[in-house]
């Protein structure tokens, strides 16, 4: 099948060699020239684990191009996907702008029948809006169907994701465009993955619901160890208690600094605007975005608590992209954190294995930051330590070794990857999320 996708970011990119990769001859657009050369050059613009891999396969095997000729990339496909960026405007909600420049493309490129469909993650009713502009643009009675399909990856695992998805859902009132993408998931389809075939809006619900239902599952966790600070207890054994019970399940149940990316603070934002248009005060979500606020507050005070005071203190700072396996700092906990740190009075000397070049931009001319060649570089001399992104390498480090490297034995674990009693036992003032 000829498939087209409008849009080279996390969602396009993984998306457009995902579908070579199940045979389909794919083109993939983006506007951004350099973009696209360093695609061309068989390199990756952000760091993804295994997608390098999968581009060179299909790039190799012809099934994979990358052009900015957007006009022909849309006259030669049966299937198009938009994957451009839905970035949050002022007031919360999605702004569309460049999903509808899209739309009118595609309408002026009409050359025969395609199925045009959203991968990004939209407000329901965009699909209509969609089809709406792209009827009113067309030239000729040429056939077309908007479909929606929500992509569920996740940063750091994206290839596994696409490729091996809990679900995939497809929303369309059309018999033909529902056909022709269950056909182009046949791999999938085969493998017994699970599909959900619903209305367009439905499906477009499905996302932001999923993504902010896991949203609220973290806001949960992240109260419970507010909580266990308070009262004593220890908030993994409470998650591990509750995630027994089949009807809550394990996962995202980790407390930590508050969750980010570019998924989740904007996606649980647009679900309360969504329902706010239609009149509807969605409370869950409300909350859940303002625990994420504060909790980003609760790890600062954790910090100052264990520093005494934060002014004029060097804090080495470990991790700082949103989450581990990426270079990707958008919401960052870690660099919010780092900006009150700095804010207070603080000077940091932070470590990160991918995201250090990406959060320079940040943190530049907001104070002093050192970054440093590994961790225990930055824990030199520092007056304590914060573990602010769970990156692999930061569980196995020679705790002996990061004990001598700082000046004083203090370390704030926001991400709770250390026991607390082999800290203490190994002379260290431990701070944890929820285990005191
Ligand atoms: C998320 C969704 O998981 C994915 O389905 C959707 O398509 C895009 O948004 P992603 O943003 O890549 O994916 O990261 P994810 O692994 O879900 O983590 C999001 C944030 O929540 C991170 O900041 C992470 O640290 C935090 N988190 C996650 C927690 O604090 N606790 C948890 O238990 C899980």
């Amino acid at each position: 099948m000829r498939v087209t996708v409008i849009g080279a970011g996390y969602v396009g990119l993984v998306t457009a060699a995902g579908f070579a990769e199940f045979g389909n001859e794919v083109i993939c657009v983006d506007k951004v020239k350099e973009k696209i050369d360093t695609l061309n050059r068989g390199e990756i613009p952000f760091y993804e684990p295994g997608l390098k891999e999968l581009v060179e396969k299909g790039t190799k095997d012809q099934r994979l191009e990358f052009t900015q000729d957007i006009d022909r990339a849309i006259k030669e496909a049966l299937v198009i996907f938009i994957a451009v960026g839905t970035p949050p405007r002022g007031d919360g909600g999605a702004d569309l702008s460049h999903v509808e420049e899209v739309a009118r493309t595609i309408a002026k490129n009409l050359n025969d029948y395609k199925v045009v469909v959203t991968k990004s993650t939209v407000p329901v009713g965009t699909g209509d809006k969609i089809e709406a502009i792209i009827e009113e643009t067309k030239k000729g009675e040429v056939e077309f169907d908007v479909a929606s399909n929500p992509e569920f990856l996740r940063e750091g695992s994206a290839v596994y994701d696409f490729l091996h998805p809990d679900r995939v859902v497809i929303g369309t009132e059309s018999d033909s465009a529902r056909a022709i993408l269950r056909d182009l998931y046949r791999p999938l389809y085969l493998r017994d993955t699970p599909f959900v075939f619903t209305t367009r809006k439905t499906s477009e619900l499905i996302k932001y619901a999923s993504n902010s239902f896991l949203a609220m599952k973290i806001s949960f966790i992240n109260e419970i160890a507010n909580l266990c600070d308070l009262v004593d207890a220890d908030v993994h054994v409470v998650a591990k208690g509750m995630g027994l019970d089949g009807r809550i399940g394990p996962k995202f149940l980790h407390p930590g600094p508050g969750y980010g990316g570019s998924c989740f603070p904007k996606d649980t934002m647009a679900l309360r605007k969504i329902a706010e248009e239609v009149g509807y005060h969605f409370k869950l979500v409300n909350s859940t975005i303002e625990v994420n606020q504060q909790q980003r507050e609760v790890a600062v005070k954790k910090i100052e608590e264990a520093a005494g005071s934060l002014k004029g203190k060097t804090v080495a700072l470990l991790g700082l992209s949103f989450k581990p396996n990426t270079d990707d700092i958008r919401e960052s906990p870690a660099v919010d954190i780092a900006l009150r740190l700095l804010e207070r009075g603080a000077k940091i000397r932070a470590f990160d294995p991918a995201a250090m070049k990406t959060a320079s931009e940040v943190l530049k001319d907001k104070g002093e930051v050192l970054y440093a060649k590994d961790s225990y570089n930055a824990a030199e001399g520092a007056d304590l330590l914060v573990v602010a992104t769970e990156w692999n390498q930061f569980r196995n480090l020679n705790l002996e070794r990061l004990k001598e490297s700082l000046k004083e034995p203090v370390v704030v674990d926001l991400r709770n990857i250390y026991e607390p009693e082999k800290m203490k036992s190994l002379g260290f003032k431990y701070w944890g999320m929820g285990r005191r």
